[in-house]
């Protein structure tokens, strides 16, 4: 029936009502026009800021102004909005879609994932179920079922796109809990193998799933860094005579601080002779399997669990990591819930649907953010980009060693370390790196980061961005070159 207010006389204040506050709220679905206008100037805005990123400094000090960000009840205009956003969001402090961002772990951001969100925030795809969205959900499939090839995980094993590597790390880490039953009185004699280098959000996640009280056991590392295989064989042997439930190992691929792969293919077969789950957190260092450095990863296809982040490796905005799992029922167990007002959703298919197999019920269309940019590229310059920032570590480091600077062992990957030592034994080489990094963060050009290793002060490189090119590591190394100066004449 069509709507006709003198029909409905009897409530005719509250149709006035209704009437009154929805023309205000109108405001909020543009016209044609209105979006056609605001895009064009979020297009010019975008234009500008990438045209503008190789000249840009990545790093600077500036304080924001908080004020300025202050939600008020008056309404801004659109420029007068991305005048604010520019000069107190994007050019203060880290500039992370710069190539000069080689800093903690860079990705850049490629224009066309952006778009990917746009449509996927435009059409408000419902990616949890696939009730709601199978198109959305299809893709966001498509997308597990694309990472199980190139990682040489089976059909059968399940996956999902999560925020980042934190979430993915935190639904592995659960699922292998679950696997194994460790709750209760069990949790105190659980023990869990792991690196010293292995990321800080690993006992993040244990923390969070009621696991802090497991028994860690950080193994001893090779030179490298590396896990060394029988120390870990030697522990697990100890703590199983000692009555202890060992039931995890956790190894990583591309490490943060130095970029190195674990041997994963004798962890994998350790893991396997003593039936305990075996993790590998790729979130860095993933992706370069699909580069020469493929034979690096020998024995990540024997993983239980993975997490790679493509806002890492395949160089898109921050918010998207991805787990892969084999033991389906694990996974479900931690994740699946049947709630009332969800049952016109309910499937057979339980794995199909992506809420199923993750903390979140409505979901962000994440798949969107990448499908795109590997429909419309296709994935082969994601491989020569790759290789592109292998080639561009070994550039940087014979430019260091030219500047008189030490190295950190030749990396499997990307990120290596480097520090100024000093001929004068008696001076503090730590304070005198630290102090160069402070003139490098100071000077902005480029922005790299530090790290500890054995109570050594070392600065670190992590070349990934998309963005990162010869002529980067060239200002780089004019960069470092002049700070050094600084500080030696100081
Ligand atoms: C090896 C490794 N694992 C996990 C993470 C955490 O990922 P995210 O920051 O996406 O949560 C990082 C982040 O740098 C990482 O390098």
């Amino acid at each position: 029936m069509k709507h006709n207010p003198k029909n409905l006389n009897h409530m005719k204040d509250l149709v006035e009502k209704i009437e009154r506050v929805s023309k205000e709220a109108d405001v909020l679905e543009l016209n044609t026009h209105s979006r056609s206008e605001l895009l064009e100037s979020v297009g010019k805005f975008a234009n500008s800021y990438i045209n503008n990123l190789p000249e840009a400094d990545s790093f600077n000090h500036k304080k924001v102004a908080v004020e300025r960000l202050k939600i008020k009840k008056e309404t801004r205009s659109l420029p007068e909005i991305l005048s604010v956003f520019k000069e107190e969001v994007t050019d203060i402090g880290l500039r992370a879609a710069s190539g000069g961002h080689v800093g903690y772990i860079p990705g850049g951001g490629i224009y066309a994932a952006a778009l990917g969100d746009f449509l996927a925030a435009v059409s408000n795809e419902y990616a949890g179920v696939s009730y709601a969205s199978p198109g959305a959900v299809a893709i966001e499939n498509e997308v597990i079922n694309w990472l199980k090839d190139i990682f040489s995980f089976p059909e059968t094993a399940v996956g999902n796109l999560a925020s980042g590597g934190s979430v993915s790390n935190l639904i592995a880490l659960t699922a292998a809990r679950d696997a194994y039953g460790v709750k209760n009185e069990k949790i105190q004699k659980s023990v869990i193998y792991l690196s010293e280098q292995a990321h800080h959000c690993i006992t993040k996640s244990l923390r969070i799933i009621g696991l802090e009280d497991v028994l860690i056991r950080h193994i001893r590392l090779d030179s490298d860094f590396k896990i060394c295989p029988q120390d870990l064989v030697k522990q697990i042997e100890k703590d199983k005579s000692a009555g202890l439930h060992p039931f995890l190992v956790i190894a990583t691929a591309g490490t943060t601080d130095v970029g190195l792969i674990d041997p994963l293919n004798e962890i994998a077969e350790i893991s396997r002779q003593h039936k305990l789950w075996f993790h590998v957190d790729a979130a860095y260092g993933g992706f370069f399997i699909l580069t020469s450095k493929k034979e690096l990863f020998k024995g990540l296809e024997k993983a239980d669990s993975l997490v790679v982040d493509p806002h890492k490796g395949l160089f898109l905005p921050y918010g998207l990591g991805a787990v892969l799992i084999k033991n389906a029922e694990a996974v479900l167990h931690s994740n699946q819930y049947q709630a009332n007002y969800m049952q016109d959703a309910q499937t057979e298919d339980l794995v199909i649907d992506p809420a199923n197999l993750s903390p979140e019920l409505t979901k962000h269309f994440r798949g969107m953010r990448l499908w795109l940019p590997l429909q419309l590229h296709g994935v082969q310059p994601f491989i020569a980009c790759l290789e592109e920032k292998l080639l561009l570590t070994r550039y940087l480091r014979k430019r260091l060693l030219d500047i008189g600077f030490r190295l950190g062992p030749e990396p499997d990957l990307s990120v290596s370390y480097f520090w100024y030592p000093l001929e004068n034994k008696e001076a503090d080489e730590n304070e005198f790196n630290r102090k160069l990094m402070q003139a490098i963060h100071n000077d902005g050009r480029v922005f790299l980061s530090s790290t500890t290793l054995n109570g050594k002060f070392v600065i670190r490189m992590a070349i990934l961005s998309f963005r990162t090119k010869l002529e980067t590591i060239d200002r780089a190394i004019e960069m470092i070159a002049d700070c050094l100066e600084e500080i030696k004449s100081k």
